[in-house]
């Protein structure tokens, strides 16, 4: 493919998140807390979390490949970054929620695979493509600073995951106001370290699909994030009123 192709395909694709996010303000998707019978069968949790992000490392790691093995060490940091948080995600998370008995739509986990297939397949292809001149790249300030911003967002993404799972105990499925730290400030902290992980990822690697992952992933938690935020304040009447969704101060 040639890289004018891919480059408008990949806008496109950013187009796409920009026009959905809207929708996904009103429509919230039907997982976890905001499950819902309506839409159609279902799946284990755990078993569903699997397949959907197993894809992504996947599909990344068969187009790297295509011209050979990459010779430079900042697009094998990338890819490392990609393939340690997606290995996280299929395997460990699953495992350490507590989520005995509960569900997933399999229409969720379909979107998830396709979701995860396209970015996936966009930020293997492009960082195996030797299109981009990462010669030199190590010692550039936007890796620098946007692998700190990822490792940032890393961070407060993983503490705040821990921190709502142990909100329960093993066999529990019950939901409690989550308190200390960021929580303090933000409903979904968890989120708000996604969006800069991913935010952080795309400026190291300054190119189109890891900027299109970062916008995905926006156009996916904001919404999820308000959502979650309006769902405590209807379900606990002493949830904390100065607590903003997703970030602090300010949303
Ligand atoms: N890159 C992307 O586009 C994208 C999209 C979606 C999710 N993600 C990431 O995937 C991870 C999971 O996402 P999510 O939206 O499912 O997160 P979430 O709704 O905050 O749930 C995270 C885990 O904590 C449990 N939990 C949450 N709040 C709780 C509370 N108040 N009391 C007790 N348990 C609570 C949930 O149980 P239940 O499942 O039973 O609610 C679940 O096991 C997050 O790190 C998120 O950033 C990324």
């Amino acid at each position: 493919m040639e890289e004018q192709v891919f480059n408008r395909l990949v806008l496109a694709w950013i187009v796409l998140a920009i026009a959905l996010m809207p929708i996904q303000l009103f429509v919230t998707a039907p997982y976890g807390r905001h499950i819902s019978k309506r839409w159609g069968p279902v799946i284990g949790n755990r078993l569903g979390w699997f397949f959907m992000e197993i894809v992504s490392p996947t599909v990344l790691l068969a187009v790297l490949f295509r011209n050979g093995v990459p010779a430079l060490g900042a697009v094998w940091i990338c890819v490392a970054l990609w393939l340690v948080h997606y290995m996280h995600r299929a395997f460990i998370f699953p495992l350490r929620t507590r989520t005995s008995g509960k569900h997933i739509p399999l229409v969720i986990v379909l979107s998830a695979v396709a979701f995860n297939t396209v970015n996936g397949w966009t930020n293997g292809f492009y960082l195996g493509s030797g299109w981009a001149d990462y010669s030199g790249w190590l010692d550039d300030p936007r890796f620098i600073i946007g692998i700190a911003v990822f490792l940032a967002g890393a961070g407060i993404n993983l503490w705040a995951d821990s921190r709502l799972i142990a909100l329960r105990e093993h066999g529990e499925t019950h939901y409690a106001i989550p308190r200390g730290g960021l929580f303090e400030k933000v409903s979904c902290p968890n989120h708000l370290g996604e969006i800069i992980e991913w935010c952080g990822f795309a400026i190291a690697c300054w190119n189109l699909p890891a900027l299109a992952f970062a916008a995905w992933t926006a156009a996916n938690l904001v919404p999820r994030a308000l959502s979650h935020h309006r769902w405590y304040q209807k379900e606990f009447p002493d949830y904390p009123a100065d607590r903003k969704a997703l970030v602090p101060y300010a949303l």
